[in-house]
């Protein structure tokens, strides 16, 4: 059998070890041979392939990023995307396709599914925001940046007795935000599932200051005032998913600690270090487990399905379950942290 593979939507660490481990496992187990597709979507549409064997995929366990290129193209936008994809898979002999990516990557794949193209799915995604998966591959390697950038900022906001405002990614789940604020001693976490009462912030801060150490509150991206207002826009453009770019929440959480409570309040913005670099040791494992798992779903036949963690057990599920809705933060998760907050 002749695979395809393509990673699509924002690229995250652990990418590279998913593709190895398909290649290994249906080279090695199944005799499959293999296409690459670059740059997502974009790779089926426009027919651009790169050669994907054992050899490609020596030493890029521990390498960020993908070596297959990944974009955020919607081929259900272009004119005839669909047709493209099946005559271009029927051209280059390829029988099956792993696509490995988020909400966006396969929602694409669950419809293409739906119209007979031989396809499983790898989730994938810093924002850990997709149902039917425990956990998705780059979360914990976010997590960790953002919680050794978090330990950092404690010792200079401390020797400036400065506030804090780490701002880190996650669209609209909080997951980030909640796992870095808890493993880092965050004085406050600011998600987008609950929003934030800006007065109760500045008390939280107060408070803080009383003792001998300097406030850091964690903001996601997607966090909003309770009193109203949208999310804070970087960019009001739209991807072709429909989706703007966010960030500037934590600036203007800055803003308003300095002005309400006279402090000095700076912003750090993580931004793209969460998701570049070297996955944890822990992505490295799920991404490999998923990858073995997904050349298995392929020679089973077992179409339009997902690969999906539960517990310590990789199952598949229907792509539709992994895409039917945003896996969010919880009130009773929230509840939990907030003992630490102030
Ligand atoms: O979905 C992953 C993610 O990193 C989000 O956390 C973030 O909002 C978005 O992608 C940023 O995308 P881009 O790099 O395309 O601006």
């Amino acid at each position: 059998m002749r695979v395809g593979v393509l990673t699509g939507g924002g690229d995250c660490p652990g990418l590279n070890a998913v593709i190895r481990a398909v290649v290994r496992k249906g080279v090695r187990t199944h005799g499959f041979e293999f296409v690459g597709y670059r740059d997502g979507w974009k790779g089926p549409l426009e027919g651009l392939t790169m050669e994907l064997g054992i050899q490609e995929c020596r030493g890029i366990l521990p390498r960020g990023g993908t070596i297959l290129g990944s974009s955020r193209t919607n081929p259900f936008k272009i004119d005839g995307g669909v047709e493209k994809i099946k005559e271009n898979l029927a051209a280059d002999g390829v029988d099956a396709l792993v696509a490995i990516g988020g909400e966006d990557t396969l929602g694409v794949a669950t419809k293409l599914a739906d119209l007979g193209v031989h396809v499983v799915g790898v989730p994938k995604t810093i924002d850990n925001d997709l149902s039917g998966t425990d956990f998705t591959f780059g979360f914990d390697t976010a997590v960790n940046i953002a919680t050794e950038a978090i330990d950092r900022l404690h010792t200079t906001a401390e020797s400036h007795h400065r506030v804090l405002v780490v701002e880190v990614m996650g669209r609209h789940a909080g997951w980030i935000a909640l796992h870095a604020g808890i493993a880092g001693g965050a004085s406050a976490v600011l998600i987008p599932e609950q929003p934030f009462d800006i007065e109760a912030l500045c008390q939280q801060v107060e408070d803080r200051f009383k003792t001998r150490y300097a406030p850091i509150i964690v903001v996601s991206e997607g966090a909003v005032p309770a009193e109203g207002g949208d999310m804070t826009v970087a960019s009001g453009e739209k991807d072709a998913f429909g989706h703007v770019r966010l960030g500037g929440i934590g600036d203007r959480i800055a803003n308003e600690i300095e002005q309400r409570t006279g402090k000095e309040a700076r912003a750090v913005v993580l931004g793209h270090i969460q998701r570049g670099g070297t996955p944890t040791a822990f992505d490295r494992w799920l991404a490999t487990r998923f990858g073995l798992q997904a050349a298995d779903a392929v020679a089973d036949g077992d179409w339009g399905t997902m690969m999906a963690l539960r517990g310590t057990k990789i199952i598949r599920v229907p792509l539709s379950e992994g895409t039917a809705e945003l896996k969010v933060v919880s009130p009773e998760e929230y509840a939990e942290a907030q003992v630490f907050f102030g």
